[in-house]
């Protein structure tokens, strides 16, 4: 019993050092990504940074933070810089939220307990898909020190956020948002871009299906990354985590998410339907996945909260418009009444730096944070987090700015 206790013990601080030996080699949030595609099966990792058809979106996302440059202030005192501001009104340490991930155990057993505890840490919102593998509660019990195995300073101040994909089964729905009030999150985001699945082609190309087939280029793939295929043998099988034993699709058969969309997903769902969340659901919402001008006026005259301009990280309809492209003239036709969220591109501080000067409320993002946690687990997501925000205080003194509240449009160029 000493000796399997001890073996146990000798295993997590090998585990520890090695993650902190492979985060040591990080400078930046690519070196991340190169981290974590070494250390995940192929399928795994085009699962996670892979996008639609061409890839394009998903690059210009990225590419087009480029084109807006500083206008540097020198001598303006940047001694103290202050990050904080206030998303859907309660202040976060800075202006980022963590965007929802589907079958974020694939890249860590700890999957999203990992993130959400990280963002708790760092006192911001969290973000908990639908298709999440931890379930509402097991989510909701991170301030519980009896769930933790290793210390965290997760405090009843979580900020949790329920993502909903809108199911053709209303009553299923209703269910889970109950569940989601009674666990205390805080808000729903409701997607509204995936009424059918983009084509993702890395995908179509491995057969990658949820949870991923067993077959000869699997196990060939688990052979060459003895340490993930570890981490899936030794834990629970990876599921659905919300919807387990409710008889529909959990993740128990191999399914295409392409499938599993058409199967689940409501196809006719349109503005009418909004109606009914905010019958059902009391706290903010936030709808993800706005695209045009048009579509964002038409939210503001809705009683939700928030909007997400976002193309699903690119994994939705290939050559849509950047987020960082409609954040001026979205905040221009909303006139202040909901909060705007740039979603999607984001790699450095600098990047929300910028959204921030056109006038966005807060950044979200997915892969960093994904690519931290298959690259070291809880840690990686810490680091990508933190490089974020050292990114984001370094760019502001280099900037002349000593309050994020402080930055407009006099401090960039863009034509
Ligand atoms: C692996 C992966 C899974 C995702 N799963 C979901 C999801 O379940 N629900 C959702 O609304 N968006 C999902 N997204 C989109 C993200 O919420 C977010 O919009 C996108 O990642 C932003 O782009 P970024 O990765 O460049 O930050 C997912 C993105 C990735 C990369």
């Amino acid at each position: 019993m000493f000796r399997a206790v001890k073996s146990v013990l000798r295993f997590r601080r090998f585990e520890r050092n090695s993650a902190l030996r492979r985060l040591n080699k990080a400078a930046n949030i690519e070196d991340l990504r190169k981290i974590c595609m070494r250390r995940l099966p192929a399928g795994v990792f085009g699962y996670i940074d892979g996008a639609a058809e061409d890839e394009r979106t998903v690059q210009r996302n990225t590419a087009v933070f480029s084109q807006v440059t500083f206008k540097p202030r020198v001598l303006r005192d940047v001694a103290n810089i202050n990050l904080s501001t206030d998303v859907l009104g309660v202040p976060v340490s800075f202006p980022f939220i963590i965007s929802p991930t589907g079958f974020t155990r694939i890249a860590h057993p700890l999957g999203e307990i990992a993130v959400a505890r990280s963002a708790a840490e760092n006192h911001i919102p969290f973000t908990l898909s639908t298709m999440a593998t931890r379930s509402i509660e097991e989510i909701a019990a991170l301030a519980n020190p009896a769930f933790q195995d290793e210390p965290s300073r997760v405090s009843s101040s979580a900020r949790n956020w329920f993502q909903v994909y809108v199911w053709k089964d209303r009553g299923l729905l209703k269910e889970l948002l109950d569940r989601a009030k009674d666990a205390h999150f805080e808000a729903i985001m409701i997607t509204v871009d995936t009424a059918v699945l983009g084509r993702r082609e890395r995908d179509v190309r491995k057969g990658f299906t949820l949870p991923p087939k067993v077959g000869v280029d699997t196990i060939f793939d688990g052979m060459k990354h003895p340490a993930w295929t570890w981490g899936l043998l030794r834990n629970d099988p990876i599921r659905f985590a919300n919807v387990v034993g409710s008889g529909t699709e959990d993740g128990s058969t191999a399914i295409t998410l392409a499938d599993h969309v058409n199967a689940q997903f409501d196809q006719s769902l349109s503005w009418k339907d909004i109606e009914w969340f905010r019958d059902v659901w009391d706290g903010p919402i936030v709808l993800k996945g706005i695209q045009t001008v048009e579509d964002a006026k038409i939210a503001a005259t809705q009683e939700i909260d928030a909007i997400a301009l976002s193309n699903h990280g690119g994994r939705q309809l290939d050559d849509a418009p950047a987020p960082l492209e409609l954040i001026e003239p979205v905040i221009q036709s909303v006139n202040g009444e909901i909060e705007v969220y740039c979603d999607g591109g984001i790699r450095r501080g600098s990047d929300i730096v910028k959204a921030m000067a056109l006038g966005a409320t807060a950044c979200m993002a997915g892969r960093p944070t994904f690519y931290g946690l298959g690259a070291a687990g809880q840690r990686g997501v810490g680091w990508a987090l933190d490089f974020l925000q050292d990114g984001m205080a370094r760019t502001m003194a280099l900037l002349g700015v000593r309050d994020v509240k402080d930055l407009g449009r006099e401090h960039i160029n863009w034509e």
